[in-house]
């Protein structure tokens, strides 16, 4: 069975302890996530689903059993190996009668452990990534989604508009439905406009509606979709498509939640959440005279960078076998095994089509993996190019990655580290972007 890709958690209060199983079970090629207390276990959004769980049984404040208690009301289980110590047999007892999956002594022998590991690990490929603590089935551990997800949380439950950028194939439109679903008009309609695929002309009567006879061939009443939304979410996806001439309307049905139907002269009330998301550099489409300021500010309440998958790569192992998941069963292939070869061409790649472009990729390769083993044939890597971050890139003179690297800046208000971060949005550690910064010569003038 490969290990890449595997998720193991491990909840000590003993940070010497912690850091070492951890080290170890990074040195065996799973994936680690380390919590210093139930608590903070229980506090962390954690969209996927682990292997397993390695826990302390003696913690402060919230305790292993507890804390198990607590998980095992959650679908799916997650199985536990508790590490005691030499005084913990009565709660032992009690931890396996719980369920735990197994349990071993303090000091922690290092090859028990991994045993321990490998066998929750192998029964993980069909044993599904989703989890109850997933939002909008996102899946993803980099620090970048994590901030997405809080991001999502923070958002949902208020009214605001949110404006979602991110390159084609990203995830633009599950974040616009994870939003719907997690706010209180979940119950309500979620209305789709497609800005792009609408020609100009008939944009304004599918967004609006119109009456009869409001234009030749208008031959009955339409109902727009902003009336269609009333009191749910309208996603406006590829919002940088819409033409100018029919922004100030909408800037006004934003606003004003009013309008009148094209060819009709009452206007119409609603209560509307708005969603928008593009591919599209808007600001810089705003600088050029090609989208207007006033909309655009409108919109950019609440921004939401989603980062591309060249920028969160640890998130590539999971994904891949999510969608293995998901198409093997589909399809009704027994595929137990991604070759860690394979997981590691897979990371190396650039992905200039994101995760649309990766379970494409898989859909096609379960397709033509006769036996147990994926096989896939991973693209020759190509150059991580800038122009290929924007559909319509930024002038030649200005450097991509340094004008990415200010957008999410400000998205950030400035804020390099921490859960809502520059860095943690870029996917980047802290240092590597403040070294990146220095080089690009970008000193605070950002703000
Ligand atoms: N974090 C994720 N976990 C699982 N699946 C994902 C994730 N992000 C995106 N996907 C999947 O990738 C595909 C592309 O996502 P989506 O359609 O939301 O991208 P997009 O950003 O709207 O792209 P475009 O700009 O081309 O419209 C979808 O099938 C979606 O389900
Ligand atoms: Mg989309």
């Amino acid at each position: 069975m490969n290990n890449a890709g595997a998720l193991v958690y491990v909840v000590d209060d003993d940070a010497s302890a912690r850091e070492g199983v951890a080290r170890l079970i990074r040195s065996a090629g799973f994936m680690t996530k380390t919590f210093e207390s139930g608590e903070e276990f229980l506090a962390t959004l954690r969209p996927n689903k682990p292997s397993c769980l390695v826990l302390d049984v003696n913690l402060p404040g919230l305790n292993g059993l507890d804390l198990q208690e607590k998980l095992a009301k959650s679908r799916p289980q997650v199985p536990i190996i508790f590490l005691t110590g030499h005084g913990d047999i009565p709660m032992t007892v009690r931890a396996v009668k719980a369920g735990a999956a197994n349990f071993l002594t303090k000091p922690v022998d290092d090859e028990a452990l991994l045993h321990a590991i490998q066998h929750c690990v192998d029964s993980y490929v069909g044993d599904g990534i989703r989890s109850d603590q997933n939002v909008g089935n996102m899946i993803g551990e980099s620090p970048a989604l994590q901030a997405i997800l809080r991001d999502i949380q923070v958002v949902a439950p208020t009214d605001a508009a949110v404006l979602i950028q991110g390159e084609t194939g990203t995830g633009k439109e599950l974040v616009a439905r994870a939003i719907h679903e997690s706010s209180s008009r979940r119950q309500r309609s979620f209305i789709m406009v497609n800005c792009a695929a609408i020609p100009g002309t008939l944009l304004e009567s599918e967004l609006f509606g119109h009456e009869k006879g409001a234009f030749t061939g208008a031959f009955a009443q339409k109902i727009g979709r902003f009336e269609q939304a009333h009191q749910g979410t309208l996603f406006l996806d590829e919002i940088g498509e819409i033409p100018l001439e029919l922004q100030p309307k909408l800037l006004r049905a934003l606003q004003q939640q009013e309008f009148e139907r094209l060819g009709g002269n009452r206007t119409t009330h609603v209560d509307v959440r708005i969603v928008a998301a593009t591919n599209r550099n808007l600001r810089q489409m705003v600088d050029e005279g090609k989208f207007r300021g006033d909309l655009y500010y409108r919109l950019h309440v609440f921004p939401i960078t989603v980062p591309a998958l060249r920028e969160r790569r640890e998130d590539i192992p999971l994904l891949t076998r999510f969608f293995t998941q998901r198409y093997a069963r589909k399809m009704n292939r027994a595929i137990e095994e991604i070759p860690s070869t394979v997981l590691e061409a897979l990371t190396r790649y650039n992905w200039p089509g994101n995760i649309r472009e990766l379970q494409h990729l898989v859909e096609r390769s379960v397709i033509l993996s006769p036996g147990r083993v994926l096989q896939i044939a991973v693209p020759d890597a190509v150059p991580d190019s800038g122009s290929l971050r924007w559909t319509h890139p930024v002038s030649k003179d200005e450097n991509p990655e340094r004008e990415r690297i200010l957008d999410v800046l400000r998205l950030s208000g400035g804020i390099i580290g921490g859960a809502g971060g520059a860095a943690a949005r870029l996917g980047l550690r802290r240092t590597t972007l403040q070294s990146r910064m220095k080089k690009l010569k970008i000193a605070r003038q950002y703000q």
